[in-house]
């Protein structure tokens, strides 16, 4: 069964990324909670390892800091992202590190126009950010967009527990991952739990109470998740340098059966 999630619209990604409140009567963002200002660690070994080649894809890019590592290792990297916000801001980063990367605006539910282009696709945190029908047309619309035999690494927000951190909202079942993906053409090398560095930035307003057009916008179990989230938070970030935590996700290597 599939944890009830909030899902935030891209209308909500775009006020964040561009530090707005995301609702009326909502405080300000602090920050953006996955912007590690470096490409993921688990990302560069696999890249290390030879798991990118040919077109590569950084679906749901967000500020780029992927994308910009993979074109910094001699890869040829389209980023997309629903925000227009955030490509502004990855095309400013890139253009900052002298780099190439061909970022637009595209919703990764559809990807027109992309038929047949990509031979790796990865998926650092944007799988969660969809419902269920979401998924499915998105795992559908990077089969369209990919070549026979390509390779996807995908990974989201798991059940798991790093050193008492638990996802801030709903994860993503394994048997949603292995449903979606066998059902859309892909098959699946390899799932298992992995983590995602993250900016503790973004965790540390809600201490104190949520907004209340927030929370009439969640479901209870969600809403519950991230109190308990918060809660941990409080006790170890005395303890964390940099406001980097770890955070449980779940790692998907499959790739494009013909
Ligand atoms: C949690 S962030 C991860 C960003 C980036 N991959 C990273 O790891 O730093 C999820 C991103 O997915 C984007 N996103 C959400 N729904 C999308 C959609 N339907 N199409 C394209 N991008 C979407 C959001 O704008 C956001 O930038």
């Amino acid at each position: 069964m599939t944890t009830p999630a909030f899902r935030p619209d891209p209308e909500t990604f775009d006020k964040l990324y561009r530090g707005e409140p995301a609702f009326e009567g909502a405080p300000a963002p602090t920050g953006v909670p996955w912007d590690v200002h470096q490409a993921q660690p688990r990302l560069m070994e696999l890249e290390a390892l030879g798991g990118f080649s040919g077109e590569v894809l950084d679906i749901g890019c967000g500020l780029g800091n992927n994308a910009i590592y993979l074109a910094s290792r001699g890869h040829s990297v389209t980023g997309l992202d629903g925000s227009p916000a955030a490509i502004e801001e990855a095309r400013r980063r890139a253009a900052a590190a002298g780099v190439t990367v061909n970022f637009d605006v595209a919703d990764a539910t559809d990807l027109s126009g992309y038929e047949g282009h990509f031979d790796t696709v990865v998926d650092s945190a944007l799988y969660h950010c969809l419902d269920e029908e979401g998924q499915q047309a998105y795992i559908a619309a990077l089969y369209r967009a990919t070549r026979p035999g390509a390779r996807l690494h995908l990974s989201c927000f798991s059940e798991g527990n790093v050193n008492g951190v638990i996802a801030p909202m709903g994860h993503v079942p394994e048997s949603n991952l292995r449903d979606t993906l066998t059902a859309n053409g892909w098959r699946i090398d390899f799932l298992g739990p992995t983590t995602y560095l993250g900016n503790a930035v973004g965790f540390r307003t809600a201490g104190d109470g949520f907004p209340e057009h927030l929370v009439a916008q969640m479901p209870p179990e969600t809403l519950e998740q991230m109190k308990e989230m918060t809660e941990r938070f409080a006790k170890i970030s005395e303890l964390i340098d940099d406001d980097r935590v770890h955070l449980p996700f779940t790692v998907v290597h499959a790739h494009r059966v013909d």
